[in-house]
């Protein structure tokens, strides 16, 4: 009798946290499937089609601006910023200040978020009423992701966690500046819909935005991440605080310098940013402890420090394009050292560790998909990133005929991280396999 008493109170204790769970994670899962279409489609299949048109007519003015606005925006805001939103609700569960999951801001963040994405892509594409569509979507990403941000905000991390725990402040500042890459976003849409002549942004302003996209939120968000999770998965030393912070910091004054136009200084800036990140994470010492590669490849800690190599290649290519670039081709080649090199190579290495688990404790579906997506896409990119200033600088023939197979090497291996991440979810969760599962939280899920 006593027993059974215990057993329903206990029960009633569990169950909700048990339901919230459930709800984050069929919610990260919508944010993680909807991130890889933006991320296979509107991103990169468009991304190749511009990279092949720009080859054909050897000249990167040859293409609408609109497009290539469109292939970044689904990448920086479809893909990846889907991934971070998605992982942001997912952690409320983790932070434990709350029983109930909150579904319904959840899922309305999510169809905000996905139609202004998508009508950002819709418009700069077809341009079809593009003087009311894009305001449109850059108000409803905004919204999107207010609700995600005043949601997240009201809740407290558990006892245990400390609310000044460095990743965290990472984490919070970074969603401060997210916010304001949105709105500024946001402003500069009404006013192209108001004054401008195309649907796309004038170049100088779009680059602005871009960057602070990239090293305000990109960058930082993954330092945030990888401080709380590099030292669990991959055994690497505790980070240090100071040398992030300095990192997070550099970089605010790097966005500062871009939208005063000084490129040449903000790019010097970027470099020390992107050397104290290194530093702060401990990236190029020696891992303390043996890094967790149970059910993915043991490759995973060398491509989480080849990730780093691309972002002080990003941010050397980016001074030497303040010096010399004429027609696009260092921009391009560091813009892609860090989009490719190191964001995405970054996303597709930890993403394949913690993802699973965070979608219901599932397993990788395959460690050699996991493999070649890694190597295709640094191969893919070393070409790309080799060869773009040589053609659009250069004008070397060869190069112009090598950019369409880089980009065909890169969607190769976008297809296989994509395919792993859709064959891992369609595996059952935990709960519901028969034998037990050799994961479990002591594995270092966060
Ligand atoms: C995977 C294959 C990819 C291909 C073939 C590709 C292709 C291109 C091309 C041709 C451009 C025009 C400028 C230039 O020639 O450099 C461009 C711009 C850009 N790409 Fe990519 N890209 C790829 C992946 C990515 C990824 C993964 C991201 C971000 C995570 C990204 C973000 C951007 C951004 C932000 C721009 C600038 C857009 C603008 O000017 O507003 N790209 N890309």
């Amino acid at each position: 009798m006593q027993s059974e008493f215990k057993v329903k109170e206990v029960n009633s204790i569990e169950q909700p946290h048990i339901r919230a769970e459930r709800q984050s994670q069929t919610l990260i899962e919508a944010f993680l499937v909807s991130g890889l279409l933006f991320m296979l489609l509107p991103g990169t299949f468009l991304g190749v089609w511009n990279l092949i048109g720009i080859s054909r007519r050897q000249a990167l003015a040859a293409l609408s601006p609109a497009w290539l606005q469109a292939h970044g925006q689904a990448q920086v805001f479809g893909w990846v910023g889907s991934f971070i939103l998605g992982i942001g609700f997912y952690s409320l569960t983790k932070m434990q200040s709350t029983r109930t999951f909150p579904v319904a801001k959840g899922w309305a963040s999510w169809s905000l978020w996905n139609a202004g994405v998508t009508l950002r892509w819709l418009g700069g594409v077809t341009g079809w009423e593009w003087r009311r569509i894009l305001p449109a979507s850059g108000m409803l990403e905004l919204v999107g992701f207010l609700l995600f941000f005043l949601t997240v905000r009201k809740h407290r991390p558990a006892s245990g966690q400390s609310a000044k725990a460095t990743w965290m402040v990472l984490v919070v500042l970074s969603t401060f500046v997210f916010l304001l890459t949105l709105v500024i976003n946001s402003v500069a849409l009404f006013r192209l819909a108001a004054s401008g002549s195309t649907p796309a942004l004038p170049h100088r302003l779009d680059l602005q935005i871009v960057t602070m996209a990239l090293w305000g939120v990109l960058v930082p968000t993954i330092s945030a991440l990888n401080a709380r999770w590099l030292p669990i998965f991959a055994g690497f030393d505790q980070p240090r605080p100071r040398w992030l912070l300095t990192a997070f910091g550099l970089s605010l004054v790097g966005i500062v310098l871009v939208f005063l136009n000084w490129w040449g200084a903000s790019a010097v800036v970027f470099v020390a940013s992107a050397l104290a990140a290194i530093q702060g994470l401990r990236v190029w010492h020696r891992a303390v402890q043996p890094a967790k590669v149970h059910n993915i490849h043991p490759s995973f800690p060398r491509f989480l420090r080849i990730a780093y190599v691309w972002l002080m290649i990003a941010s050397l290519l980016g001074c030497l394009a303040a010096l010399e670039d004429h027609s696009g081709g260092l921009w391009g080649a560091s813009r892609h050292a860090l989009t490719v090199g190191f964001v995405a190579v970054m996303v597709f290495t930890i993403g394949q560790r913690v993802l699973p688990a965070f979608c219901g404790m599932r397993v990788l579906w395959s460690k050699e998909l996991m493999f070649w997506s890694l190597a295709l896409l640094n191969l893919g990119c070393l070409l790309r990133v080799s060869m773009e200033p040589m053609a659009y600088e250069l004008d070397w023939q060869p190069a112009w005929r090598l950019l369409p197979v880089s980009a065909v090497i890169e969607l190769t291996a976008v297809t296989l991280f994509a395919l792993n991440l859709a064959g891992t979810l369609m595996q059952q969760p935990a709960h519901l396999r028969q034998v037990s599962d050799p994961i479990s939280n002591a594995d270092g899920v966060p």
